[in-house]
């Protein structure tokens, strides 16, 4: 198996979660890993910097994972593409459309334009499941969808970088409901109306919001609501996708530590013949997942890209683009 050599680039939460995915995969040699913070640096064997700029400099590596906060993705991306760097990034792409789209302009100069942003929602096994029903058409078509997205919070909320707006770009809609809109539009197209209010209805020191609700309309006439939060006080994750013969649900999500409860999806056909059970109670499908190989699909796709030359197919920068401008949508 060809190595991929590949730095890392902050070694936080999602920098050892790519570096314990990669790891697992085989085809990935870590050659180097950085963090401003030499602490979060202890006992990793590579080679260890605390500037990302001498890291990418000195490593003759293949690839680069992006894993600091979001100010510094833009930089990173694009001082990586101009050095021939096979570059994966965290999502969001940048704090805004700008950052994105000089990503995208970097992109298209580089002479390895090979760019995925860690779009990792699309990976979950009850999403894939959901997408496999949607293009069988047994449902029919999709069109609307309800989804919630929300976090508990922790003590210390207010002062994470997260919700330190020079530093992250946005609140909670740029830090979790990018997924749950990326995943609307992965199921019914890019969303060209948008009614949003976006407000600080607990948080009210932030300067950040802790609450987005959006009504979101494609140019075909699909419709979906989305409301993501960071006042929910437990975490939550649910969607539902409405089709002309039958309905997906999607609830809780596979996470280290489960708080999001048990991943499951459930869909039904349209029954107004009884042919499966009583009026308004059709007969579910219901299929539950307790392993969660998203990070490892993931790596996977990045790895087919650096080392056989295949597409990136999920997490592309003209994908990122497409969101940013509905987020940017959002918050207007
Ligand atoms: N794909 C997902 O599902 C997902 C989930 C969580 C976070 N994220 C994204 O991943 C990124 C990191 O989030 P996290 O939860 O790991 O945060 P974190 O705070 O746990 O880790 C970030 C790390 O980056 C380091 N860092 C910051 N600036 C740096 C720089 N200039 N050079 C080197 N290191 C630097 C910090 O010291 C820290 O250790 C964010 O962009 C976040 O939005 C993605």
């Amino acid at each position: 198996m060809k190595k991929v050599r590949t730095v890392i680039l902050g070694m936080g939460r999602m920098g050892r979660t790519r570096y314990d995915a990669m790891k697992r995969h085989g085809g990935y040699e870590v050659t180097a890993v950085c963090d401003t913070n030499p602490a979060n640096l202890a006992g990793y064997q590579e080679k260890t910097y605390t500037d990302w700029k001498k890291c990418l400099d000195e490593s003759e590596a293949d690839a680069v994972m992006v894993c600091t906060f979001n100010v510094t993705i833009p930089d990173i991306v694009c001082y990586a593409l101009d050095r021939g760097y096979a570059v994966f990034s965290e999502k969001p792409p940048g704090r805004n459309l700008s950052d994105t789209l000089r990503m995208r302009d970097a992109c298209s100069r580089a002479q390895n334009p090979i760019l995925k942003f860690g779009f990792n929602h699309r990976y979950h096994n009850s999403v894939i499941e959901a997408k496999a029903l949607l293009d069988s058409k047994i449902l029919g078509d999709v069109v609307c969808a309800r989804g919630v997205y929300g976090k508990a919070g922790t003590p210390a909320f207010q002062s994470e970088w997260r919700n330190k707006k020079e530093i992250s770009g946005g609140g909670i809609m740029l830090d979790q409901g990018i997924h749950m809109l990326d995943l609307m539009y992965y199921f019914m197209g890019k969303f060209t109306n948008i009614q949003s209010t976006v407000d600080q209805l607990v948080w009210k020191d932030m300067p950040t919001e802790d609450s987005a609700f959006s009504i979101l309309r494609t140019e075909d006439g699909k419709v979906a609501s989305l409301h993501s939060s960071a006042i929910q006080w437990r975490h939550k994750f649910s969607l539902d996708l409405i089709c002309t013969e039958g309905f997906i649900s999607l609830n809780g999500l596979l996470t280290s530590t489960m708080s999001y409860g048990e991943e499951r999806i459930t869909y039904y056909r349209k029954d107004l013949e009884c042919r499966t059970g009583g009026l308004g109670k059709p007969v579910e499908h219901t299929m539950c997942f307790d392993t969660d190989e998203s990070w490892d699909y993931e790596m996977k796709e990045f790895y087919d890209a650096v080392a056989e030359g295949k597409p990136i197919r999920q997490g592309t920068i003209e994908h990122a683009v497409n969101l940013m401008e509905m987020l940017e949508g959002i918050y207007k």
